[in-house]
């Protein structure tokens, strides 16, 4: 069911991308459906080209057939399409469960659109329920770990390396009442190199819920 919704979100994310765009796709289950999606419509003849969020979506994108150019070269992308981990209301949302959020960052922030497509069970009245995850540069753990502390986390560093070589440190807070004030705090610690929290890429979100797609624009976006 789950995973219909996803599928049923991501096509409907994918159905905005037309002839001569460079799109750029996101991380993770929803993501793959998007790249399936894409996979197909450019098999039927649809002309883009794309940049890949992570390694493996690198590798996914290539399996489907679509064109991926290396994001270093690229300066601004027409639609991103990502998952999220949780996404509200005013289209603020926590993204970074697959560990891939500073890449995603950046790749949304390039995009003159960016959408998010989930299903139902990331909607959620207020972002704040699932942990916010922190690139952190392995050279600086432990300082930024403290200073996450410092700032109310509960901090779980991960297992393993991220596509930049970096460390993870999940940050569950007890309460996510001003994001804008955490973003900008965590933003101020040097050797945390990027966070899951987004506040202001996001133009519009495809949710689906019991095969159901809604679509949320966010105030004063195109589409
Ligand atoms: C990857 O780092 C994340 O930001 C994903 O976009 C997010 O975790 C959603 O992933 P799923 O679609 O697998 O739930």
């Amino acid at each position: 069911m789950i995973d219909d919704d996803k599928r049923l979100a991501a096509e409907a994310a994918v159905a905005e991308v037309s002839d001569g765009m460079l799109v750029g796709l996101g991380t993770g289950s929803t993501a793959a459906y998007a790249i399936a999606a894409l996979g197909r419509r450019v098999s039927e003849g649809l002309g883009i080209t794309a940049v890949a969020t992570s390694i493996a979506t690198e590798a996914a994108a290539r399996a489907a057939g679509i064109d991926v150019v290396d994001f270093a070269r690229v300066a601004a992308i027409d639609l991103a399409i990502d998952g999220a981990d949780e996404i509200d209301a005013r289209l603020f949302a926590i993204k970074g469960a697959g560990g891939a959020m500073l890449r995603e960052k950046a790749v949304a922030s390039a995009a003159r659109r960016m959408v998010v497509i989930a299903d139902g069970s990331k909607h959620v009245a207020a972002i704040g329920r699932a942990a916010v995850p922190v690139e952190v540069l392995p050279f600086a753990l432990s300082f930024v770990v403290a200073a996450l502390e410092r700032l109310g986390a509960i901090v779980i560093v991960r297992d393993g390396l991220t596509d930049n070589s970096n460390l993870i440190a999940d940050c569950r807070f007890p309460t996510l009442d001003d994001p804008r004030t955490l973003a900008a705090q965590i933003d101020a610690i040097p050797g945390a190199l990027g966070h899951g929290l987004f506040l202001d890429e996001i133009d519009a979100a495809y949710i689906a819920h019991d095969g159901v797609v809604t679509r949320v624009e966010r105030a004063g976006a195109s589409g």
